[in-house]
């Protein structure tokens, strides 16, 4: 069937209805259809997805939503970046037909009661410092699955742990959805992309380099043969020299993100997460 013509700027939904209104028609044309969540504040990272997502379908749906449900009490909802006008420019300059932008009453309406709670991947790690992070990740995110049903949905392996809970849930909601994971976009000076990252002073910002370099040298140590346990303490180690509040810096298996029973022949993936001031940097690598 021939596809309709890719409109200029987003149609931007606010409620589910109306976004499954477009949907429908997309889908009795047999178009296959992508969807890139995100919180806004969109960066080259996020727009490494949208242009993934965007080889990979006819049609693109970028949501954008500040989910309340996975932010703890003292963390940075209130303050999180919101920049819609900007976000909905950039999506338009990529081809992105639609925009889910909801409010929170909207996703979460009066007396919402379902929440999507997960073990597995979803245990320990961020887990153990951020408690509710991802029952708010899975419900939000298993809200947006259903509510698009897209073919692909495109995330970013720099929330590594998030892209194994957001695997496993799909798998075991046999949601039609493949879950397409992506390589963290990095700075020149090898920091990952974030939105958090506005939050640095321009001496922290220097700094913040230091969780990739460290990252890179521990992995380099173990991969030459060094033990993990030994090389993952001298990395946390150098990490508090360079002025970082470390949470973890781990090594784990790249599937289950399970502690490794025998390290030398499971996939492994370093992950780290650590403070520098009041700011909150994670970050991951294979080794
Ligand atoms: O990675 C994010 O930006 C968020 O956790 C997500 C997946 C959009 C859910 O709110």
């Amino acid at each position: 069937m021939p596809a309709s013509p890719t409109p200029a700027s987003p149609a931007i939904h606010r409620t589910v209805d109306d976004l499954r209104a477009a949907l429908a028609a997309w889908r009795r044309e047999g178009l296959r259809i992508a969807l890139v969540p995100t919180m806004g504040a969109l960066h080259e990272g996020h727009l490494d997805l949208v242009r993934a997502a965007r080889e990979r379908a006819d049609r693109v749906v970028v949501s954008i939503f500040v989910n309340p449900t996975q932010f703890g009490p003292k963390e940075d909802f209130g303050s999180y970046p919101r920049t819609e006008a900007s976000d909905v420019e950039k999506l338009a300059a990529l081809g992105v037909e639609a925009i889910f932008a909801p409010n929170a009453a909207e996703m979460y309406p009066e007396g919402f009661a379902t929440t999507i709670s997960m073990v597995g991947p979803a245990l320990g790690l961020e887990t153990d410092f951020r408690p509710h992070f991802f029952t708010g990740v899975a419900t939000v995110v298993g809200k947006l699955l259903i509510a698009v049903m897209p073919d692909i949905a495109v995330f970013g392996e720099k929330d590594y742990q998030q892209l194994m809970v957001v695997r496993r849930l799909a798998r075991d909601l046999r949601l039609p959805t493949e879950i397409v994971g992506l390589p963290t976009v990095r700075e020149a000076d090898g920091l990952a992309l974030s939105s958090r990252n506005a939050y640095l002073s321009a001496e922290e910002r220097r700094l913040a380099t230091t969780i990739a370099r460290v990252m890179r040298e521990t992995a380099e140590a173990i991969r030459a043969g060094g033990t993990v346990e030994p090389a993952l303490a001298e990395g946390r180690a150098a990490l508090d020299a360079a002025g970082f509040r470390v949470d973890y810096l781990v090594l784990r298996n790249a599937e289950t993100l399970a502690e490794l029973t025998d390290p030398a022949n499971e996939p492994r993936r370093m992950l780290a997460a650590a403070w520098l001031g009041k700011t909150r940097l994670i970050d991951n690598i294979a080794v």
